[in-house]
């Protein structure tokens, strides 16, 4: 008998210390929203637009970014967003946790040893490469939890310090391209828009074309003497929200400079890999151009155009 019970019982009891732990997990983490933004955790795809209070309301521009940046975010990342701002070197995280939080509803404080936190340095190609806009907008928006990095946006993550001055959407989206511009530079986005438009490449079936020849040269994926095949096949009714519209603020936004990376390199859809016809640096100088598609690029401070 006991041999017939216990096999029943144990996925029972499996599931009441899975439903256990899952709760104690659930307690201890901070929660970041990342779905509500429109990003995905593993960096995929989502084509529904996110709510339209999340996205800028115009273009976002590095030139009115470069202008909140200077108020609100040099004195931690520094003038040139190298990481180096004046209050950088005596920056702790803040020691909130469900813990510290309950001892101190009692008047109990639990200080435990400051750890220092260091400011993120938008130079850092290797970190700025696997950021998404989105995931950035985040950041700005609700804070870093645990680290000195403070909330700008209306609602602030737990665990997090809230910034001053509070920014808006279009202002958050603006400082947050800013900070983009720093990890290229104007050489490299000259290299892009060369590449973009006057490189001609074979693209198999003994055609050959440039970016621009499918993409189009606003990057809207009109105009160029392919685009409307392109429409025809991939794009249609969809133009505004396909994959290689690079105007497309939502969808771009979505994506990682790593990611365009691969697309460029191992092909996508109808458009062929570049892989051995274009040199690593080069397919970098691309991505970083096509990204002057969804803001208004400008050298940031300290770049010579
Ligand atoms: C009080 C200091 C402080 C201020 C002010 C501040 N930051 Fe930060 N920021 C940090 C720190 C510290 C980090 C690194 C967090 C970590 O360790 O993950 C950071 C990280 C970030 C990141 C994440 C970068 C990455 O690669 O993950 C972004 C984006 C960012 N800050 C944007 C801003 C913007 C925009 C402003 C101004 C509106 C700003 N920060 C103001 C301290 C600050
Ligand atoms: C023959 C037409 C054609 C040419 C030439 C072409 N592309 Fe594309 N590209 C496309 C199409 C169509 C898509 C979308 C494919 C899909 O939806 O699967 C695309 C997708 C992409 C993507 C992926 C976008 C995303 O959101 O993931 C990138 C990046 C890209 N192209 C960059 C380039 C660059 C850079 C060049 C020039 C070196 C180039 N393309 C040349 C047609 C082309």
């Amino acid at each position: 008998m006991s041999t017939h019970r216990t096999p029943q019982r144990l996925p029972k009891m499996l599931a009441v210390i899975v439903v256990v732990l899952a709760v104690v997990a659930a307690g201890c983490q901070p929660t970041v929203r990342v779905r509500g933004l429109g990003a995905q955790p593993g960096g995929g795809l989502v084509e529904a637009p996110a709510p339209a209070s999340l996205l800028p309301a115009a273009k976002p521009s590095a030139q009115r970014g470069r202008q909140v940046f200077e108020k609100a975010c040099f004195p931690c990342h520094g003038n040139e967003g190298l990481g180096d701002g004046p209050a950088a070197q005596t920056l702790t995280a803040p020691h909130k946790n469900p813990m510290t939080d309950f001892f101190g509803m009692f008047g109990m404080k639990l200080a435990g040893e400051k750890l220092p936190s260091r400011p993120a340095n938008f130079h850092n190609q290797v970190a700025m490469r696997l950021n998404a806009p989105f995931t950035m907008v985040e950041t700005i928006s609700l804070g870093r939890p645990h680290t000195a990095m403070p909330s700008f946006g209306p609602k602030i993550a737990y665990g997090a310090n809230r910034g001053i001055p509070a920014l808006t959407t279009q202002e958050i989206w603006d400082v947050m391209f800013y900070e983009w511009s720093f990890a290229t530079t104007p050489q490299i986005v000259a290299l892009g828009r060369r590449l973009y438009n006057e490189r001609t490449l074979d693209i198999g079936n003994g055609r050959s074309a440039t970016c621009a020849d499918c993409h189009g040269t606003a990057g809207d994926g009109r105009g160029g003497q392919l685009s409307s095949e392109m429409a025809a096949r991939v794009w249609g009714w969809k133009q505004q929200a396909s994959p290689g519209i690079f105007t497309n603020v939502n969808l771009m936004a979505q994506r990682k400079p790593s990611e365009l990376f691969q697309s460029i390199l191992n092909g996508h859809g109808p458009m062929p890999g570049y892989r051995g016809k274009l040199t690593e640096d080069e397919i970098w100088a691309l991505v970083d151009y096509l990204w002057t598609f969804v803001y208004e690029w400008r050298p940031a401070r300290g770049q010579r155009p």
